[in-house]
């Protein structure tokens, strides 16, 4: 079914904790269409939420100048100037603190996290993946779907563990592959809904205590 998004059934421990308004750390590498999804879905009133932060690591990454637009603080850490992927880790989680940021989004953050950020936001950190997971995981997972023969592939908004694109899942949409689809064609499609649930998938995870295991985050 096309437009289909599926939220796990065993995820019903529903639990309104407080009306104040999430305070979100996005990271991203790239162009940031899905930080501007969460943008224009709080603009729009449909998600309590204010943004404190975006991270990004590369100096020409789009997302900062959407970021700019809007008057979104922003911090560049870019992973090259770090001896390890754990002190870029241990920077984030600073920058993220310091910014009083309760829930972290990756929204396009294309590094492979280590313990060190799953310490520092344990169950508070959100992806969004280009593929229904478990299945292509990791780099290239529109091309990856395309070139498996799948007839439908999507994406998934899920907590993120130290597993690569392993954490538990919040929401999925599912996109068909059609027959004169290339990887670009096929990606786009999957960005449409990409931007709808994301916004739906942290509100979500904040309303049903996802993320916060029952908690508000205190500060
Ligand atoms: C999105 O399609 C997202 O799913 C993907 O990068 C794109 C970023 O687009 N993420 C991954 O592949 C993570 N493994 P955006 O910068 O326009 O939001």
């Amino acid at each position: 079914m096309y437009n289909m998004s599926l939220v796990s059934p065993d995820i019903n421990n529903y639990q309104m904790t407080s009306g104040e308004s999430l305070k979100l750390g996005i990271m991203a590498s790239g162009s940031g269409s899905n930080f501007e999804a969460v943008i224009q879905a709080i603009e729009s009133g449909k998600l309590n939420a204010q943004i404190q932060v975006l991270i990004y690591n590369n100096p020409d990454a789009y997302a900062a100048v959407r970021a700019k637009k809007w008057n979104i603080p922003v911090v560049l850490l870019n992973h090259r100037e770090f001896e390890s992927r754990e002190q870029l880790d241990h920077q984030i989680v600073e920058t993220l603190k310091e910014h009083d940021v309760e829930l972290v989004i990756m929204a396009g953050w294309m590094r492979l996290v280590t313990q060190v950020l799953i310490d520092g936001f344990p169950d508070r950190i959100i992806n969004i993946h280009p593929s229904l997971l478990p299945s292509f995981k990791g780099v290239n997972a529109v091309e990856q779907a395309l070139a498996s023969g799948v007839k439908i592939t999507g994406c998934t908004v899920h907590l993120v563990c130290l597993e690569m694109d392993s954490g538990k899942i919040i929401m999925q949409s599912a996109v068909p592959i059609l027959e004169d689809d290339t990887s670009e064609s096929l990606h786009a499609r999957i960005q449409q809904q990409e931007h709808r649930i994301l916004p739906d998938a942290i509100a979500l995870a904040f309303r049903r205590n996802i993320a916060f295991s029952g908690h508000r985050l205190s500060r």
